[in-house]
């Protein structure tokens, strides 16, 4: 069984003080989060007080990305052990933005994956095609590519604790969705795709979440879907009333489904 997850990817928002109003907006409505695993991606700057925070609260805390080495001369950067010292459980990788502005290719996001999976974070693996892409009919292509090429050389017991988010590029901050049925045929795909070359039980249990303009209007039926696990929320993580909102849409979802794809959710 697979237990819905919602996190929220805050990116480059909030300054010290909205930060804390925003754990704390979280914190107040967690006693309602039953059953739903709810991930917050603060800044780094602000990873440490959310671990202290949201301890006993059952609410997870992670960062937004990850450097692959432990440690050393690398100016500017986050190691994955270091990330697991103050106590973060999650880490976000390979995001679009950090794929078009920082040139993170698969090979980079392959060895973050490994290091951090061998840290013991919980990796979210983004990935997901651009409209030009789309529109060439490539998308099934990208998203074996960047599965196949993310996972590469990682066991399937890995692969299983691994979380999945297809997040389409041009459905991320513009406010357009993937429409119920393009979400739902790209996370069977992706699914399948995974069990070509795994096994049965790690395609059953790994999580694939939907990220692109999440919000309160139509999370509940993107999370109806057999194969959409959760939700990585941007815009609508940033206030505590969206993003309760769509937790609890999460929780009202979370029974059994079996899905197209023949697995148990
Ligand atoms: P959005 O961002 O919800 O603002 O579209 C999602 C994401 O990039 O993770």
């Amino acid at each position: 069984m697979r237990n819905i997850v919602v996190a929220g990817n805050w990116k480059m928002n909030t300054h010290r003080e909205e930060a804390t109003s925003l754990i704390d907006g979280v914190l107040r409505e967690a006693g309602n989060f039953g059953g739903v695993d709810v991930v917050l991606f603060p800044p780094y700057l602000f990873l440490d007080m959310a671990v202290q925070k949201c301890r006993k609260s059952g609410i997870g805390v992670g960062a937004q990305n990850a450097f692959y080495k432990k440690r050393g001369a690398y100016t500017g950067e986050i190691s994955p052990v270091m990330l697991r010292d103050i106590g973060c459980d999650y880490v976000i990788l390979g995001h679009s933005e950090r794929r078009h502005y920082f040139d993170e290719t698969n090979a980079i996001i392959n060895k973050k994956m490994k290091s951090c999976l061998e840290a013991g974070l919980t990796p979210v693996l983004c990935i997901g095609e651009t409209l030009t892409q789309r529109q060439q009919g490539k998308t099934f292509d990208i998203l074996n590519d960047q599965i196949v090429y993310g996972l590469e050389g990682i066991d399937g017991s890995f692969i299983k604790k691994t979380i999945i988010a297809y997040e389409p590029v041009w459905a991320i901050g513009t406010g357009i969705s993937a429409s119920i049925t393009k979400a739902q045929e790209a996370h069977e795909y992706i699914r399948k795709t995974i069990e070509s070359f795994t096994d049965t039980e790690a395609a059953g249990q790994i999580r694939i979440l939907y990220g692109g303009s999440v919000n309160t209007k139509n999370a509940r039926e993107l999370l109806e879907e057999d194969d959409i696990d959760g939700a990585l929320v941007g815009g609508a993580s940033l206030k505590p009333e969206s993003f309760c909102e769509i937790v609890k849409s999460g929780k009202a979802t979370s029974q059994p489904i079996l899905g197209r794809t023949g697995y148990q959710r």
